[in-house]
């Protein structure tokens, strides 16, 4: 008797793993196989050696190679286990194999060739990037030659699968609002260039409307800027040292690897945004 409910017990909660274990396959496939309209986006690349340096920089200031590995020839940017590996691939090999417009779908709308989404990119960042800045970064991954693979294939397993299912891993073209696209060439003005910038480069963190983020412990900046004077944030902007004369444990980092390849004048153009009413509000 006792091992006949012993035997049932164990069969009832054998049967709830494998319904759990269904579930999960069912839903992240879903995530995985759902096929996202591809808004086209028109660019004409007409590529100079000045636009490809451009992107060159644009490249680095975005942090591509921060996900797809140094000269971006690909990196597994997540691991969990029971087989789980999603890799951020090779873009020299990408940058040849796909079309302009497919690239440029991809980068801004995280939605590739066949409709499927790109999993865990941040494109909202670059939805916002005007045209002439995603052009100039396609036209420099387009004139380097590929190079050999160093992050092999995505693989799913069934921890990866439940993070997909449950939304822990982020799929941008689910919430994308494409009325938010950016303008089809880069402000020049210094206010426009500084809401520009801070919107494609630190509202990720800082959050929409820059008053900080409790996830990411960002502070809000319409308030931090108090505390900088010009050439305070400039030097910041430039050697990753804060006006309390030490590095902060975000920042530091990311101004070595990215931010500092900002000119001089666009960090102005920041410091003049976030100190201006609009930025208040
Ligand atoms: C936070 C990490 C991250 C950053 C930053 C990032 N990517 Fe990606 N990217 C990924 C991952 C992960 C994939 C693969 C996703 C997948 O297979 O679903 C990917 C895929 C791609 C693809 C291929 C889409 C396809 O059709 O298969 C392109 C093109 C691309 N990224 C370009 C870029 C460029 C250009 C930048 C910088 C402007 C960039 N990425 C920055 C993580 C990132
Ligand atoms: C990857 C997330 C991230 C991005 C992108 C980012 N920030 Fe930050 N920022 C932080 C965090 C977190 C802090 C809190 C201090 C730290 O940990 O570095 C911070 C702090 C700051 C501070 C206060 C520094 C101090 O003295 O304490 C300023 C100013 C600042 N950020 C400006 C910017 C500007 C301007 C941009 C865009 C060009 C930007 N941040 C982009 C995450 C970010």
């Amino acid at each position: 008797m006792r091992s006949g409910i012993k035997w049932t017990t164990g069969l009832v909660v054998l049967g709830l793993i494998a319904l759990g274990v269904w579930r999960i396959e069912v839903a992240s496939q879903a995530v995985l196989t759902h096929v996202y309209e591809r808004p086209r986006l028109p660019l004409a690349i007409a590529p100079s050696a000045q636009m490809v340096s451009a992107g060159q920089r644009l490249v680095r200031i975005n942090g591509c190679s921060d996900c797809h590995g140094a000269g971006e020839t690909g990196h597994v940017v997540l691991t969990a286990w029971l087989g789980t590996r999603l890799v951020a691939p090779n873009l020299t090999v990408l940058a040849h194999r796909l079309s302009t417009q497919q690239l440029a779908t991809a980068i801004r709308y995280g939605v590739k060739p066949d409709g499927r989404a790109v999993i865990s990119m941040p494109v909202v960042r670059f939805l916002r990037e005007s045209d002439a800045d995603v052009a100039a970064m396609i036209a420099y991954l387009q004139s380097r030659p590929p190079r050999a693979n160093t992050a092999g294939a995505t693989r799913w397993g069934l921890i990866g699968r439940a993070m997909l299912a449950t939304g822990l891993i982020p799929v941008a073209a689910q919430h994308l609002r494409t009325s938010e696209r950016g303008p089809l060439t880069t402000p020049v003005a210094p206010l426009a260039l500084g809401r520009y910038l801070t919107h494609t480069q630190c509202s990720a963190c800082h959050g929409r409307h820059l008053s900080g983020e409790a996830d990411v412990d960002s502070p809000d900046l319409r308030f931090a800027i108090k505390h900088y004077s010009l050439s305070a944030f400039e030097s910041f902007f430039h050697t990753g040292i804060g006006q309390l004369g030490h590095g902060t444990s975000t920042m530091t980092p990311l101004i070595r690897r990215r931010f500092h390849l900002l000119t001089t004048a666009e960090v102005r153009a920041i410091y003049l945004y976030l100190n201006h009413s609009t930025a208040q509000s």
